[in-house]
C-alpha cells in the first residue's frame, strides 16, 4: 500500500493519505473547533496562536525521492478544519474572494467581519463603493474616500482589488442619466480614464462593462447604448486598455453561467469583439443562482469551456445561492452546499478560471441577507456550503492554470 503519512505538529494522531486522494493530500484535524467564529484564542485578531497543519503534500512525494523544498505548516482556519480558503485556493493557482460593503469600516460588528474576510480571502470587490452613485454623487467631482479605503485595505492584507464596475445602467445617479447624448458620450470616456488611471497597478481586474444584454441575449436599451450605440462596448475596453496596459479587462453579466440563448448571444457578442481587436481578457459570470433552479452543472462547465476555447478568462465574480424559505432548512443548507462545492470544483477543474467570489460575506450583511445565500450565517458561523468550499480546494486535484 503506497499511503504516505504525514505527521503534524500538536501531537494530534497522524492522518494517512491514500492514493484515493491523487496527488494532493491536506490533513483534516477535528481541533475543537465548532464553527463558532468567534471562538479561539484570537477572535478578531490574528491567528498566530491557533492550532497548525502542514500545507498539502503531494502525494508521492518520499524521504528518498526529491521533491517541494518543506513550506511553512499552514495554521487552521478559526472555524477549524482546515487552513484558509486563501492559501487552500493558492494551491490551485486561484483567488477566492468576497464583495466588501459600502459601509465595511462602520458595520457593528466590522472588526468581526474584515478579521474573517483577510483570513479567508485574498480578493475583494467594492460591493458599492466604485459605482457611478457613489464615485458621482454630484457634478463636477468624484468621492474617492470609500473606494480609497477598501483598495488600502485590500493592499494591507495582500489582497487583489475586483473593480466593478466602470460602466453599467444601474446605480447612475440622476444628473449623468440627465445628460444629452454627446455629454454622455464625454463623460464615459472621461470616467473611465480617471477611474482607471487613479487605481493603475492597484486594481487588478476591472468590470469594464457590467449587464449590457437582456435575457434574451439582446442589448439593454440603457442611457450608454441609446447614446452612443453598440460601439459603446468596444469604446470602453480601449479607453481602459489605454490607461492601464497591465489590468485584467472583463466583462461581467448574470444569466450568463449555463448555456442558453444569453450565453449563446455573448460567446459570438464577445467572439466578434475579439476579432476586431476589443481588449477584453475575460468573462465575469455573476452567479446569482437558487438552490433548485439551474440547469445542472455539465451545462456550467460546458459553457465555461466554451468562453475558455476563445481565450477568455474566467472569473466567477457575485456568486451567492439562494434557499429555498418554504423547505426544510436542513436539506436546502446541505443542496446549497452542494451546489457551492460543485461550481467550485468547475472552477479549480478549468485552467482558465481565475477566480471565485461571493457577493457579500455572512448572512447578516450580503445583497441577498434574507435568502440566506452566503457561506457563513448571520452570527458568522460556518454554513456546510464554507465546509463544501475547503473540501473542494482540499481534495480536487490541481490543474494547472493556463497562461494569461
Ligand atoms: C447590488 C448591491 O449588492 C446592493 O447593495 C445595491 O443596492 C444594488 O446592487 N449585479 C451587480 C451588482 O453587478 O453591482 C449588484 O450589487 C447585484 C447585481
Amino acid at each position: 500500500m503506497n499511503d504516505k503519512v504525514v505527521q503534524i505538529t500538536n501531537h494530534r494522531p497522524p492522518v494517512s493519505c491514500t492514493p484515493l486522494r491523487p496527488l494532493l493530500c491536506t490533513l483534516v484535524l477535528v481541533a475543537g473547533c465548532n464553527g463558532d467564529p468567534t471562538g479561539g484564542p484570537a477572535a478578531g485578531g490574528d491567528a498566530r496562536d491557533r492550532d497548525v497543519v502542514p500545507v498539502p503534500v503531494p502525494v508521492g512525494a518520499s524521504e528518498d525521492a526529491p521533491g517541494p523544498p518543506p513550506s511553512e505548516p499552514a495554521r487552521l482556519s478559526r472555524f477549524g478544519e482546515a487552513p484558509p480558503l486563501r492559501g487552500l485556493a493558492a494551491v490551485h493557482g486561484l483567488r477566492i474572494g468576497f464583495a466588501a460593503p459600502h459601509d465595511m469600516f462602520e458595520l457593528e460588528d466590522s472588526a468581526l467581519y474584515t478579521s474573517i474576510a483577510t483570513e479567508e480571502y485574498d480578493i475583494l470587490t467594492p460591493e458599492n463603493s466604485m459605482k457611478m452613485t457613489y464615485l458621482r454623487h454630484v457634478p463636477g467631482r468624484y468621492e474617492w474616500e470609500r473606494s480609497d479605503r477598501l483598495v488600502a485595505f485590500a493592499e494591507a492584507h495582500d489582497m487583489a482589488v475586483h473593480g466593478h464596475p466602470l460602466i453599467w445602467s444601474g446605480q447612475v445617479t440622476q444628473w449623468i442619466k440627465d445628460l444629452g447624448a454627446a455629454e454622455l458620450a464625454a463623460l464615459m470616456r472621461e470616467h473611465i480614464a480617471t477611474v482607471v488611471s487613479r487605481y493603475r497597478g492597484r486594481v487588478d481586474v476591472w468590470d469594464v462593462v457590467n449587464e449590457a444584454l437582456v435575457r434574451d441575449g439582446s442589448l439593454r436599451d440603457s442611457l450608454w447604448y441609446l447614446s452612443m450605440g453598440e460601439s459603446y462596448i468596444a469604446e470602453a475596453f480601449h479607453i481602459a486598455r489605454e490607461h492601464d496596459p497591465d489590468v485584467t479587462l472583463i466583462y461581467n453579466d448574470y444569466d450568463v453561467g449555463w448555456l442558453n440563448p444569453k450565453s449563446d448571444a455573448l460567446l459570438e457578442r464577445l467572439a466578434g469583439e475579439l476579432d476586431r481587436g476589443t481588449p477584453i481578457d475575460g468573462v465575469g459570470f455573476q452567479l446569482h443562482l437558487e438552490t433548485d433552479d439551474h440547469p445542472g452543472v455539465d451545462s456550467l462547465r460546458e459553457n465555461f469551456r466554451r468562453f475558455a476555447e476563445l481565450g477568455l478568462d474566467i472569473y466567477i465574480t457575485e456568486m451567492d445561492i439562494a434557499v429555498d424559505w418554504r423547505a426544510d432548512p436542513g436539506t436546502e443548507a446541505l443542496k446549497q452546499a452542494e451546489l457551492y462545492g460543485d461550481v467550485l470544483r468547475i472552477c479549480v477543474e478549468q485552467p482558465r478560471c481565475r477566480a471565485l467570489q461571493t457577493w457579500g460575506l455572512g448572512d447578516r450583511h450580503a445583497w441577498r441577507s434574507s435568502l440566506k445565500a452566503m457561506p457563513f450565517d448571520e452570527e458568522y458561523r460556518a454554513k456546510p456550503a464554507f465546509r463544501a468550499m475547503q473540501r473542494v480546494l482540499q481534495e480536487t486535484p490541481p490543474t494547472p492554470r493556463a497562461p494569461r
